[in-house]
């Protein structure tokens, strides 16, 4: 984990700057720019933020529910816990983007951005119930997600966290 700079993460809103955010990645400038809040406003995805002291967005981080059904047969049985009737969705949440300013980058701030994330997300689990995290992160990010213990489910491009198994491995995750 980083040591020098920290951030707190927020939600997104209306006095944010997201029109300087720089990820090298366009389509996820733009849609910070120009989706993100709406979305949020419509209740589609919550955006957490990274903000620096004058309201300038450095990080973003979007969270949505999902659901995985029958017709994911392998993650279904990956992820079902023991007794959960095999007829029923199995409820999770969707880290739909992830993505860091350019200036921060490489000193382990993407690390603390997703685990700032993880625990939103564990938070929201823990609240209303659910299972994991997945997301279906670009080729050229599998390797960072990996790192961070995220796993691919063979035959797809989707990675997932098992929520509980991996709070359970780390040390610091549960209050
Ligand atoms: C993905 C992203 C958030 C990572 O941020 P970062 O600051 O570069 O990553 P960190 O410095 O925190 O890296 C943490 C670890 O992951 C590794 N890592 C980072 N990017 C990686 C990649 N693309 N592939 C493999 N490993 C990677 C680092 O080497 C580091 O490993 P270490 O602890 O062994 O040294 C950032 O590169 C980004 O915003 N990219 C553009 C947007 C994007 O592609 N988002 C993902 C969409 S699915």
């Amino acid at each position: 984990m980083s040591q020098a700079v920290q951030y707190d993460l927020e939600r997104l809103h209306g006095e944010h700057t997201t029109n300087f955010f720089d990820c090298g990645v366009q389509s996820l400038d733009d849609w910070l720019g120009s989706q993100a809040l709406e979305q949020q406003e419509q209740g589609r995805s919550c955006t957490h933020v990274w903000a620096d002291a004058g309201g300038m967005v450095v990080g973003y981080a979007t969270l949505l529910p999902t659901t995985i059904t029958e017709q994911d047969p392998g993650l279904m049985s990956r992820l079902r816990p023991y007794k959960y009737p095999r007829t029923s969705d199995l409820c999770g949440v969707l880290l739909g983007k992830l993505a860091l300013d350019q200036s921060l980058r490489s000193r382990g701030l993407g690390f603390d951005l997703l685990a700032a994330a993880f625990l939103v997300a564990y938070d929201a689990v823990r609240l209303i119930g659910g299972v994991y995290l997945v997301t279906d992160p670009i080729e050229s990010v599998r390797g960072f997600y990996e790192k961070f213990g995220f796993q691919t489910l063979p035959g797809t491009s989707r990675m997932f966290l098992h929520m509980r198994e991996w709070a359970e491995a780390g040390t610091s995750i549960d209050p």
